[in-house]
């Protein structure tokens, strides 16, 4: 099946055919074509090019665009999109006065998620998780990193996995799986940490990888979470199955994790809060992608990743959501890209290079996707009559999107 969109008033990140990550002052770059064409065959880009050189060609169905701009899909890097129940109440204690780490303490937090997520059955986490799947693909996201830690024992992990794959098997979004089994110490090993981060690697670990549910390891490295010791040990382990890190650090304090990251190679170390010098020169050195979440910092009202300082040092930089029931009960990649500019100071050329092909290289989708590019798949979003790309930062929270398209076929 061939489609071709035609008279589209500008096409957004073109080219980029074999570069996968966009770094510094290049970020500023959003390579585009007005008065386009961009066809596809089946699940694929197979040409793109000014309106003055359209092929001549027989296709099965013909979109007009006039007026539209078309873009990539979103890629979500960071999400826990796999979740049961949600949070409100400690929201409203929030608005009351607690804080997020207070509510932890108390055995709220990332536990209270773990309870809900235990009780649940394995069909209702799925059918639950697939509705937000349903909206974040409608806002256009298309491809989708997961992760686990909310089982927080091996059964309900492996719960939180085989639902990620099923959703995966499901939908036409790509989808990414993280096992996050430490990402905050269960009620039952209180005072013994060492104990569970063995549980995790010694009997968890093995049987994520035996049935082949994870992608990528993470670790929330964190004062009166994990520490960086345990990280090291975590990522040592998971390197003997061929785990790939994506870790949690910097979030409330800089205690190292970055560097312990980029120490095993990860493809990307994520919220970045806190950010000192020597952060962003461990970064230089490194094929490691910063990855910012500025809407866990509109959530929880603390600071926003210092974007302007990781982009002037030369870095690159990717934008994700972090959606989850805690710090981020949001899963809309458009509201990220509007508060990275408003609230971090990036360009809109900068904050859609973040969200489209840099979000693809910090889960390792750059090969196809991220841009529109022959031989990538046909993932992306087609907007509103707008006056340029820069409307959709601007207009935050206004709905620009007219269709999506994710691996070839329209979502709904
Ligand atoms: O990325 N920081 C650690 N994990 C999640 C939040 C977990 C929760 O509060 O449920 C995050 O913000
Ligand atoms: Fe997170």
């Amino acid at each position: 099946m061939k489609t071709i969109i035609i008279n589209i008033k500008e096409l957004l990140q073109t080219g980029l055919q074999d570069q996968q990550v966009v770094a510094g002052s290049q970020m500023q770059k959003l390579p585009s074509i007005k008065n386009a064409f961009l066809l596809i065959e089946d699940h694929l880009i197979i040409d793109y090019g000014s309106m003055h050189a359209l092929p001549k060609t027989t296709t099965d169905k013909t979109i007009d665009a006039s007026g539209k701009t078309l873009l990539p899909t979103w890629c979500d890097s960071h999400t826990h999109l796999v979740f049961a129940g949600n949070r409100e109440q400690e929201f409203v204690d929030r608005i009351n006065g607690l804080s997020y780490e207070e509510i932890a303490s108390r055995g709220g937090g990332i536990l209270n998620s773990a309870k809900k997520l235990q009780a649940i059955s394995e069909d209702n986490l799925y059918e639950e998780s697939a509705l937000r799947l349903e909206q974040v693909m409608k806002l256009g996201t298309g491809a989708i990193e997961i992760k686990s830690g909310y089982g927080l024992t091996k059964e309900a992990e492996l719960k939180m996995l085989r639902v990620i794959k099923r959703l995966d098997n499901n939908y036409p979004i790509t989808i990414k799986a993280t096992f996050l089994g430490a990402h905050a110490l269960p009620s039952e090993f209180k005072g013994r940490k060492t104990d569970y981060l063995t549980e995790v690697i010694e009997e968890i670990l093995p049987a994520v990888a035996k049935d082949n549910l994870a992608d990528f390891i993470d670790i929330f490295c964190e004062k009166g979470y994990f520490s960086v010791e345990d990280t090291e040990r975590l990522l040592a382990a998971a390197a003997n199955y061929g785990l790939v890190p994506k870790i949690h650090v910097n979030q409330f304090n800089a205690i190292g994790g970055l560097q312990a990251g980029i120490k095993y190679q990860a493809l990307s170390v994520d919220h970045l809060e806190e950010m000192r010098t020597e952060d962003i020169e461990a970064l230089k050195n490194s094929d490691t992608m910063p990855v910012a979440l500025p809407s866990c910092s509109y959530f929880l009202s603390i600071p926003y990743t210092p974007a302007r300082k990781i982009i002037d040092a030369g870095l690159p930089l990717a934008l994700a959501t972090d959606y989850n029931p805690g710090s981020t009960p949001s899963g809309n990649m458009n509201f990220v890209v509007a508060t990275a500019c408003i609230k971090m100071k990036m360009t809109p050329e900068e904050a859609i290079n973040a969200a489209t092909i840099n979000g693809a290289y910090a889960m390792g989708v750059a090969k196809e996707l991220g841009s529109i590019s022959i031989g990538k798949k046909a993932s992306f979003i087609i907007t509103n009559r707008i006056s340029s790309y820069n409307f959709l930062p601007y207009a935050f929270g206004t709905d620009c999107i007219e269709q999506v398209f994710i691996n070839g076929e329209q979502v709904k």
